[in-house]
Parts: structure tokens; C-alpha cells; sequence
């Protein structure tokens, strides 16, 4: 059943991510002018909030736009009703519903849509993952010179002086191909089917990030902090490669 209203919610908010898509909608700022909210992420929202609350009324919600809905529930589900939100309002169609569950702490579920691809990612904790239907994996490239890697830059700054930066320059230098997508839900869901080796981040939320690790995960990756330490949605930093080039990658990230 929680599997059932999981995807039933990411697939009713992709549906509202595709209607609007390319409309006239109206586009405000956050907390700096280009961190962005539309009124569609928060029609996505407001209609994952209902499917999850005819079922379960009394789970705990954490989800970017309303932040966090309190209750004394061993499930909590944590939202990032569009992800990528910035190629939304722009019409450039790398941006997708995540949906996670946690029980008791631990990455119960997790799904990441984008409509426009029509990718469905799934995970459930020590089920494996899939794309459509279909079992993936991670990558088997286990060479970080010839890694094909994404990373993603937060739209504030804060106080993360040009770290962001200098491991980014030191791949780009070194000539290795390194995206930048604008979606870390897609970005984790491709390491997870083996397009990328590796991603990393420096500033991530747990909406961003809390479906999409557990999909890494369950596809055989492996997903850290900056240290190797076993990785939290609820700290900023994320390491996520196929595990071969894990080692090289966290090592490279400290060396810039
Ligand atoms: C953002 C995207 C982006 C990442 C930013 C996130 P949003 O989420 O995931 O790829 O680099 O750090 O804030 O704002 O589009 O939901
Ligand atoms: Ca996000
Ligand atoms: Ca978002």
C-alpha cells in the first residue's frame, strides 16, 4: 500500500508538472533572485500532500515548499515537489518529482519522475531499483580518469568559500567530461543506471536528495559524505559514484 500511494503521488505531481509545462505561470524568489518557486511546485505539492493524507493522516511531512508538517509518526515522508525547478521555469526538461519514506530513521522508499523523459525511478531498502519496471545498475568503470561525472552549485552561497569551484576546475582542467544537469534527483538517478560514474555536492538539502541516495544504493553504488562517512539526508555534503571510483573521487575532492 505505501508503495502504492508513493507512486501514485509522484505520478499525479509529474502529471501537473507536464500540463503546466511551458505555460504562463507565475515564478517568485526565495531566498536569493534566482532560487526559485513556481506556482507549480506548489500545485505538485499540494496534491502529494492530499494523496498521502487520505491514506495516512497522521505521517510526519517534511517538504521543501511548506517545510515541515509535524506529527508522531514512525514514517516520514520528505518531498521536493519539483527538483530542478529553475529548468522548469525555464522549459528545459531535466527536472522531476522525488518522493522519499523513511520509517524509524532508516530510507524505507523512494521515487524520482521526470514526465518529460518518462523515467520512473524506484527503490525500496534492500529490493534493488528500477527504471520503468527494469532492474539497473551502477556503472563498471573503475577508472576516475576516464569517469564521466556531474556536480551541481547551490544558489546560495553561504559560507562554502570556492570549494564548490575548485574541485569542479580541477576536473574540468584534468579534461574530464563533468556535467552540470540542474536536478540532483536526476543527477543521483543517473549515477544509479550507470549514464554517470560519480556525482558529488556541496550543499543539498534532504528533499533533494533522500529518494534518489537510496536508489544509488539499491542499484550498488555507494553514497557518502565528503569523509566515506555512510551518507545522511540530513547533512549537506553527498558523494554518490558506482563504489569503484568512490575512493579516487573522494580523494580528488579533498586534493582541490
Ligand atoms: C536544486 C537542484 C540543483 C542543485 C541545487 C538544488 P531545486 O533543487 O537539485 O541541481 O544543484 O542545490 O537546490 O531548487 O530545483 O528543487
Ligand atoms: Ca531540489
Ligand atoms: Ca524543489
Amino acid at each position: 500500500m505505501l508503495q502504492e500511494i508513493l507512486l501514485k503521488a509522484t505520478r499525479e505531481a509529474a502529471g501537473i508538472m507536464q500540463k503546466h509545462f511551458n505555460g504562463s505561470f507565475k515564478v517568485s524568489s526565495k531566498k536569493t533572485i534566482n532560487d526559485l518557486v513556481t506556482e507549480v511546485d506548489k500545485l505538485s505539492e499540494e496534491a502529494i500532500f492530499r494523496i498521502i493524507r487520505e491514506q495516512y493522516p497522521d505521517h510526519y511531512i517534511l517538504s521543501e515548499e511548506a517545510g515541515e508538517l509535524q506529527q508522531d509518526s514512525e514514517y516520514k515522508w520528505i518531498i521536493d515537489p519539483i527538483d530542478g525547478t529553475v529548468n522548469y521555469a525555464h522549459g528545459i526538461p531535466v527536472c522531476c518529482v522525488s518522493i522519499a519514506v523513511e520509517k524509524d530513521g532508516e530510507m524505507l522508499m523512494g521515487a524520482v519522475y521526470n514526465p518529460f523523459l518518462d523515467e520512473l525511478f524506484f527503490a525500496e531498502k534492500g529490493k534493488g531499483a528500477t527504471l520503468n519496471g527494469q532492474k539497473i545498475s551502477v556503472s563498471t568503470n573503475d577508472s576516475l580518469d576516464s569517469a564521466f561525472l556531474v556536480t551541481g552549485f547551490p544558489y546560495q552561497w553561504e559560507d562554502m568559500g570556492n570549494h564548490p569551484l575548485q574541485a569542479f576546475e580541477r576536473f574540468v582542467k584534468a579534461g574530464l567530461p563533468v556535467r552540470r544537469m540542474g536536478s540532483a534527483a536526476i543527477d543521483l538517478c543517473w549515477v544509479a543506471c550507470g549514464k554517470f560514474d560519480g556525482f558529488w555536492e556541496h550543499n543539498l538539502n534532504a528533499w533533494d536528495s533522500a529518494a534518489g541516495y537510496l536508489i544509488v544504493e539499491e542499484a550498488g553504488g555507494k553514497v557518502t559524505d565528503f569523509k566515506g562517512n555512510i551518507y545522511s539526508p540530513y547533512q549537506k555534503r553527498l558523494v554518490a559514484t558506482n563504489g569503484l571510483i568512490h575512493e579516487a573521487l573522494l580523494s580528488a575532492i579533498h586534493q582541490a
